[in-house]
């Protein structure tokens, strides 16, 4: 095989209360890549379609410094280089794991034209070297889920331990992106790096309900559990009408909702498809009541993850 053409979805990223350490994966959403592979060595990125600001230097772009991180894990090097060629369909700055789609891809994509060295889950790792690249810290709550689908928990980063939860299969998500832009890193500062053990004793007890509600399909506990006092409460002032928006959902019969990764993007989870629809129209019309532009997507949780289109 000397060429291949990948997916990787968008993801929402804490789920509420799991910060750094839970995601999902989106259906429908997510960046293409192809990759071919070329008789002159090295990494070279051909365009990149809809995303002006992205770099093409294989040292500034997350494809490239995941897929070298992949690589430098090799005993023996391949005799031969890799040329990319990009389609973002996620935003970057969205909050829907925008550089971990296009790390995700990359690490997939290469890992298959090396005849699969390593496993899905190894390749988390790689990614995650693109995640340090774009946003200063090596997360893995986007990377883990748009390479594996489902729904993830990072139990451990070191070492990495990465488990794949049960879930419900009627959750679906509504995910609506205001057209505003913030970055992860800016985000990431934002919080406090210090927090009191009353707000730690709520988030873990919130982890635990919301873990153990996906998988006896309790979907009250997975309500209550949809609760973050961490970083919501500080990034939710950079989101305008988001506690509107939250309201919103949560009225419509939504069983939580929260910002998606580090906004501006909310997610909303519901049980069933016509809560999300109902829940979807809300969200419309309250963005344009306040004249932001904005899209919703309508996603049940992905399943496959990362996959080879052709
Ligand atoms: N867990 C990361 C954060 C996700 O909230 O900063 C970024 O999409």
């Amino acid at each position: 095989m000397n060429s291949i053409n990948v997916f990787a979805p968008a993801s929402v990223a804490n789920v509420a209360c799991g910060f750094d350490v839970m995601g999902f994966a989106l259906q429908g959403i997510g960046d293409e890549l192809v990759i071919r592979k070329t008789e002159n060595l090295g990494l070279n990125i051909t365009a990149i379609h809809n995303a002006d600001s992205l770099s093409k230097n294989s040292d500034e772009n997350v494809v490239t410094v995941s897929t070298q991180a992949l690589l430098d894990s090799l005993e023996i090097q391949p005799e031969f280089g890799f040329e990319f060629e990009l389609t973002k369909r996620v935003k970057p700055g969205s909050g829907l794991g925008s550089s971990a789609s296009s790390s995700v891809a990359a690490v997939f994509g290469v890992n298959e034209l090396l005849s699969k060295p390593f496993s899905k889950k190894e390749l988390v790792a790689f990614a995650m070297e693109g995640e340090r690249l774009a946003s200063g810290i090596p997360h893995a709550d986007n990377v883990a889920p748009s390479l594996l689908g489902g729904f993830i928990l990072i139990r451990s980063y070191n070492p990495l331990d990465i488990i794949e939860l049960d879930y419900p299969d009627d959750l679906v998500a509504t995910v609506i992106h205001p057209q505003i832009e913030i970055k992860t890193a800016d985000a990431k500062r934002m919080l406090r790096k210090q927090i009191e053990l009353k707000d730690a004793i709520t988030q873990w007890g919130n982890i635990g309900g919301l873990v153990s509600g996906l998988a006896i399909a309790d979907y009250e506990l997975i309500g209550r559990s949809l609760h973050d006092v961490i970083a919501e409460p500080i990034r939710g002032m950079l989101i305008p009408s988001f506690k509107e928006a939250k309201e919103a959902a949560l009225s419509t019969g939504a069983l939580g909702c929260s910002i998606s990764g580090s906004g501006p993007s909310i997610f909303a989870l519901s049980r069933g498809m016509d809560i999300a629809k109902a829940v979807a129209t809300k969200f419309e019309a309250l963005f344009k009541s306040i004249g932001l532009e904005s899209y919703v997507h309508i996603s049940p949780i992905n399943a496959k993850g990362c996959e080879v289109l052709k």
